[in-house]
């Protein structure tokens, strides 16, 4: 049996499956990850994804965050390995995705059932009454946007660093990595806490875990069961082919 038959029967075997992804799986849709080769955190400081630099120089973190999230997104589709994910879901082999990612593209693809642990780029969000509206309204050319309900500073509803983690998606996520038997984790370091414990915490309660990157990760010596070491594309056309033959 090779590596993409013993996965793909763990997860044919499996009670509750779920996937737990990071920037890796997005990278042959066109978005750099943020560590690594071409890495985001390579070009520009992760300071000025601080929730303090933020409130204190909004505009030209907006300019940033312009030029690295907003010039691309909406621009980009999700890839073979989204759909494959959607496509596991479909058929009841999966029950959920767990998303560092805050491009939307696993929505794109299909999957219903997406916690997303870091909020999405898709909607913005008044920081004075809450109001969330489609960043598709905002004029990029005229930032940082303010609320048309209350003149309030408005920020990307993605979780800056020294925010907290948005409480539907904490909650959902936990739970989820709790009632896991199985889990796939595709494309992600480990290095950003809290989303890195999900993953550690599905393995406490014995959960068997697969994992693709083509590099290891902080998991891959740690907690993996299963490692796939290739793109994510080439590793879940496999991974598909594997489950179709089984099952
Ligand atoms: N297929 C699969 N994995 C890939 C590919 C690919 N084609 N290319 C790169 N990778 C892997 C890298 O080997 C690395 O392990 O994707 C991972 C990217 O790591 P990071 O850029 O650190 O992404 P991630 O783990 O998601 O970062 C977590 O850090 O800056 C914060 O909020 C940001 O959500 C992000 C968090």
């Amino acid at each position: 049996m090779n590596i993409y038959q013993e996965a793909a029967k763990h997860i044919i075997d499996s009670r509750y499956c779920v996937a737990f992804t990071g920037a890796g799986i997005s990278v042959e849709s066109g978005i750099p990850p943020f560590r690594g080769r071409n890495g985001l955190w390579n070009k520009y400081d992760p300071r000025s994804f601080e929730i303090d630099y933020f409130l204190q120089n909004s505009a030209r973190s907006w300019e940033i965050i312009r030029d690295i999230f907003y010039d691309l997104f909406g621009q980009v589709h999700p890839n073979t390995a989204h759909y494959a994910l959607a496509e596991m879901e479909k058929r009841g082999l999966l029950k959920s995705v767990i998303t560092q990612n805050i491009d939307n593209l696993h929505k794109d693809a299909g999957n219903k059932e997406v916690y997303e642990f870091h909020g999405s780029l898709k909607e913005i969000i008044c920081l004075g009454c809450e109001q969330k509206v489609n960043v598709a309204q905002v004029d990029m050319n005229r930032l940082p946007p303010t609320c048309l309900m209350c003149g309030g500073l408005m920020k990307p509803d993605v979780v800056f660093f020294g925010e907290a983690i948005p409480k539907h998606a904490a909650s959902r996520s936990i739970d989820a990595a709790q009632k896991a038997d199985c889990m796939i984790l595709i494309g992600t370091t480990g290095t950003v806490a809290p989303a890195n414990m999900i993953p550690s915490r599905a393995k406490a309660g014995g959960t068997t875990i697969i994992e693709i990157n083509p590099d290891p990760s902080e998991y891959t010596n740690r907690i993996t069961d299963i490692f796939i070491r290739d793109n994510a594309t080439k590793a879940m056309e496999h991974l598909m082919d594997a489950i179709n033959e089984l099952n």
